[in-house]
């Protein structure tokens, strides 16, 4: 297994000018040893890159930048290929999911419902987009498939909570009242 000292600065600098990823500057603690315990449960072939970028995602929640750059050495893969999987595949995510992770369903039953319009709404009340996290690291913002909720479509889940039937104007009410229990406004003014 190869391990990852020597995640070089050029080896950053490349891929950050290839591909800009806003995973930058978000490390975890104890990265190196806990993406060097993912890596020996692999044999560091070309095939087992998405698989590996699931695991790593899991372990964290996000994919940090470093351990982009430590699979494409671990692979022998160039770094712009690690990232073009990162990015086909909407399931991955660049910034860690915050404190309270707000996930809006764009599932079929949630998207025929207006779940477009909710996701519009979550961007503006948090503004952050899609895959953000807001300043103060409280809330992420992603959207996801189906979470099995689909008699009270549009659904949106905050943290662990499910908030149903939602409509733009039920997102402002939803961080209005989080705002009011925890003194935490989610919009940087
Ligand atoms: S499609 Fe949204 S809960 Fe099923």
């Amino acid at each position: 297994m190869e391990e990852l000292g020597g995640i070089s600065r050029l080896d950053s600098a490349t891929i950050g000018a290839v591909t800009q990823p806003s995973s930058a500057g978000h490390n975890p603690p104890d990265l190196e040893k806990r993406l060097n315990a993912i890596f020996s449960r692999y044999y560091g072939e070309k095939g087992e890159l998405l698989s590996l970028l699931q695991v790593v995602q899991d372990e964290f929640g996000f994919l940090p930048l470093e351990a982009m750059l430590a699979a494409a050495r671990f692979l022998h893969v160039p770094e712009s290929k690690v990232y073009g999987v990162a990015t086909f595949y909407n399931q991955f995510r660049f910034t860690p999911p915050g404190r309270h992770p707000v996930r809006v369903c764009m599932g079929t039953a949630c998207h025929m419902a207006g779940g477009q319009l909710v996701l519009e709404a979550a961007e503006r009340t948090l503004d952050i987009k899609v895959g953000g996290l807001t300043p103060d690291g409280e809330f992420g913002l992603e959207r996801v498939a189906c979470v099995g909720c689909c008699a009270i479509a549009p659904v949106m889940v905050v943290g662990e909570t499910v908030q149903p039937r939602m409509t733009p104007f039920r997102v402002e009410e939803v961080f209005a009242a989080r705002k009011a229990q925890t003194g935490q406004t989610p919009k940087q003014e």
